[in-house]
């Protein structure tokens, strides 16, 4: 099985010597090739160039069973990475959407027993069929979109047999589903309510009862916990982190979404992935992540959606940090897992270049799930998840025609699947 795809316009973020993470000044250089080829065969990358090169050695791809796309007009991307979303939940929650409207904050809303605790109690009810079938359609939502890899928490479980219930129905979607999928155990993602007076009690399940579990199972990449004010504190976050890489697991968690609440610290410290939101970063977190391996992650999704203030994005970047971007997908603080409007979020809310932007949207979110290796850019050798684009002029055109979808064509592990 072999795809041929050719006359493409231009050949977004090729690496001849490929990077597993690209950061400050670098993040605003994309390489491309203009009239360009891809050759794709055994679900990988097997070639791409110039159609004066294809020309030049034609009879070396061309056999009987390959499937010749011709991209005249078009463009083709590495599929996006989108490294953190909470896309297995129970039901929607846009009742509590107009509480937002009407004025009460994200933490109010929590404080009384909604948002997450709100999914929370659906979870217990929900079947592993049910949750099954409503994240496939998401999924096969965000393919459509162009996103080929993507990361999965846990979360609104809160109890044993939840989260693992939860866990068992991403080890599910990784088998069905043709993206590439990472799970994350975000046991410690709200303090349920009976345990609100003892919060560290609920730690030790979470360590004591949940990891042992999930570790044997196998059911967790990552573990999570969201470090911020009214959720978990740094001393459980390290605690949780610990007992994570006891068992090789490495947190990627979300921190400074709400205040300087101490989470990035504790990120860098216990080697995290990655940290994700960081609306609240200043010198002392960009001094942190500087020399660290731990990938700073915006959410623009989230912020634009809770009226946040936005991550100061432009800093991070001049003060020689990498960042990745991710959708955050969630039916509580982002109900989209569309990465082309994250692209667009990025340049019109962050003011980053559409350089920066895909970067940060391929590469450097492939990195922040320990992917880079084998997504996010065209290198030879790499996972044949890409797509092809309706006819656009630039590629800067895909954050600035926002809200449309410029995806055409999808093509994962090598077989065409849109
Ligand atoms: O990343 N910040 C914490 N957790 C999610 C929200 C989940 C929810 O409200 O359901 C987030 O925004
Ligand atoms: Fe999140």
């Amino acid at each position: 099985m072999s795809i041929l795809i050719e006359n493409i316009k231009e050949l977004i973020q090729v690496e001849t010597s490929p990077k597993l993470l690209v950061k400050g000044s670098e993040m605003a250089i994309l390489q491309t090739i203009k009239n360009a080829y891809l050759f794709i065969e055994d679900g990988l990358i097997s070639s791409f160039g110039t159609m004066h090169d294809l020309n030049s050695s034609n009879a070396l791809f061309a056999t009987d069973d390959t499937t010749v796309i011709d991209a005249t007009g078009k463009m083709v991307f590495p599929s996006f990475v989108d490294s953190h979303t909470h896309l297995v939940y129970p039901a929607s929650r846009e009742i509590e959407y107009i509480d937002k409207i009407k004025g009460l904050s994200y933490e109010e809303i929590a404080k009384r027993g909604g948002g997450i605790l709100n999914s929370a109690l659906l979870m217990q009810e929900a079947t592993e069929d049910e949750l099954v079938d409503a994240a496939m359609q998401r999924l096969n939502e965000i393919i459509s979109y162009g996103t080929g890899t993507v990361e999965i928490k846990s979360g609104y479980g809160l109890t044993v047999e939840s989260e693992l219930k939860m866990l068992r129905v991403i080890k599910r979607l990784k088998k069905i589903s043709p993206l590439l999928i990472k799970s994350t155990f975000l046991g410690a993602h709200s303090i349920p309510l009976e345990y609100r007076r003892n919060p560290s009690k609920y730690v030790d399940i979470v360590i004591n009862e949940m990891l042992p579990r999930v570790a044997d199972d196998n059911l967790a990449d990552f573990i999570d916990v969201f470090c911020d004010t009214g959720f978990f504190t740094v001393e459980d976050t390290e605690r949780i982190l610990q007992a994570g890489l006891k068992y090789n697991i490495r947190g990627k968690i979300h921190a400074n979404e709400l205040d300087y609440s101490g989470g990035i610290q504790a990120g860098v410290k216990h080697n995290a992935l990655s940290v994700d939101h960081l609306e609240f970063t200043a010198d002392a977190e960009i001094n942190a992540l500087l020399h660290s391996q731990t990938m700073p992650t915006v959410l623009p999704g989230a912020a634009f959606f809770l009226g946040m203030k936005y991550a100061p994005v432009r800093k991070m970047i001049n003060a020689g940090l990498p960042l990745a971007l991710a959708s955050d997908f969630n039916p509580g603080s982002a109900p989209s897992g569309n990465m082309q409007l994250i692209l667009s979020m990025a340049s019109i809310l962050y003011k980053m270049l559409p350089q920066e932007a895909i970067n940060a949207t391929t590469i450097n979110s492939a990195y922040a799930m320990g992917v880079s290796n084998i997504v996010g850019s065209i290198a030879t050798g790499k996972k044949a998840n890409i797509f092809i684009t309706i006819p656009i002029p630039t590629y800067e055109y895909m954050p600035y025609y926002f809200g449309t979808n410029k995806v055409e064509t999808v093509i994962l592990n090598g077989k065409i699947v849109k």
